[in-house]
C-alpha cells in the first residue's frame, strides 16, 4: 500500500471531524473521495499532505493541489514550477511537465496574465513535476467553468496513465468522481461510510449506462434522489 491510515481522529474543539477513520490506497490506484460540505473531506485531505503532524505511513513523495492554483505572483509560470525542486535539472523539468499541461510557450507569463484553466494546469505541473507516488487533489476544478472542467477531466486522466501515481481526488461532483476513478468512497460521520469500485473500462463515456446509474445509487448515498 502507498498509503496506510487506521484509526485517524482529527478533532475541532469538542467535535470530531474524522473519527477513527482507516484508509488505504494502493500504488497507482485513482481514488476519488466524495462528501457533503463540511463532512471533512479537505481535513482528511490536510492530514494525508503531511500539512497535520501526526499521520503515520505516508510516501514521502507527495503531492497537494486545491481549488485555488495558489502561485506566486511574483514568480514566472516557469518559476512557479521549479520552486523549491532540488535537482540539476530543474528548470528543464519544469518546461517538460508545463508542455504535457499544453502549456509550451507560456513559461515567462506571469500568473496574474493566465486564465483560471492555465492557472490550474501550471498547478498540475507544479504537482507533476515532483514525481509524486500520491497525488492528492482537493476540488481542483471545482472553480472552472463547465468546458474547462471537461478539458481538465481528459489532462488528468491522461497523465495518470502514463504516469501511474496514486490518487486521492476530493469532488463533490459525483460524475467527475465516476468518471476518473477506479474506487469512490463516501464520508460521512466522519468516516468512509460507502465505497464503491468503478469498473468500466477507459476512456468512460457520458453515454455508459453503467455510469450514470453509480452515478445516481452515490447521489442517493449523498442523500440526494430524484425520479
Ligand atoms: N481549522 C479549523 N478550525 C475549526 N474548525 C474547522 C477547521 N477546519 C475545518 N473545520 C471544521 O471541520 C469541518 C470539516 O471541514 P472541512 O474538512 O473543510 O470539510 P469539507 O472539505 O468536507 O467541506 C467543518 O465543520 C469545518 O467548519
Ligand atoms: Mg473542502
Amino acid at each position: 500500500m502507498i498509503l496506510e491510515v487506521r484509526g485517524l481522529v482529527r478533532a475541532f474543539g469538542e467535535r470530531r471531524v474524522l473519527d477513527r477513520l482507516d484508509l488505504t490506497i494502493a500504488p497507482g490506484e485513482f481514488v476519488a473521495l466524495l462528501g457533503r460540505s463540511g463532512s471533512g473531506k479537505s481535513t482528511l485531505l490536510r492530514a494525508l499532505a503531511g500539512l497535520d503532524p501526526g499521520v503515520a505511513r505516508l510516501p514521502a513523495r507527495r503531492a497537494v493541489m486545491f481549488q485555488e492554483p495558489r502561485l506566486m505572483p511574483w514568480k514566472t509560470v516557469l518559476e512557479n514550477v521549479a520552486l523549491g525542486l532540488r535537482r540539476d535539472d530543474a528548470r528543464e523539468a519544469a518546461r517538460a511537465a508545463l508542455a504535457e499541461m499544453g502549456l509550451a510557450g507560456r513559461e515567462d507569463a506571469w500568473p496574474a496574465a493566465l486564465s483560471g484553466g492555465e492557472a490550474q494546469r501550471v498547478a498540475l505541473a507544479r504537482a507533476l513535476v515532483r514525481q509524486p507516488e500520491l497525488l492528492l487533489l482537493d476540488e481542483p476544478f471545482a472553480s472552472l467553468d463547465a468546458l474547462t472542467r471537461i478539458r481538465m477531466h481528459g489532462l488528468v486522466a491522461d497523465l495518470w496513465h502514463r504516469h501511474r501515481p496514486a490518487v486521492l481526488l476530493v469532488t463533490h461532483d459525483v460524475w467527475e468522481a465516476v468518471l476518473l476513478a477506479d474506487r469512490v468512497l463516501v464520508l460521512d460521520g466522519g468516516r468512509i461510510a460507502h465505497e464503491v469500485r468503478v469498473e468500466a473500462p477507459h476512456p468512460r463515456r457520458r453515454s455508459d449506462a453503467s455510469l450514470a446509474a453509480l452515478e445516481t445509487s452515490l447521489l442517493a448515498r449523498m442523500g440526494v434522489e430524484w425520479n
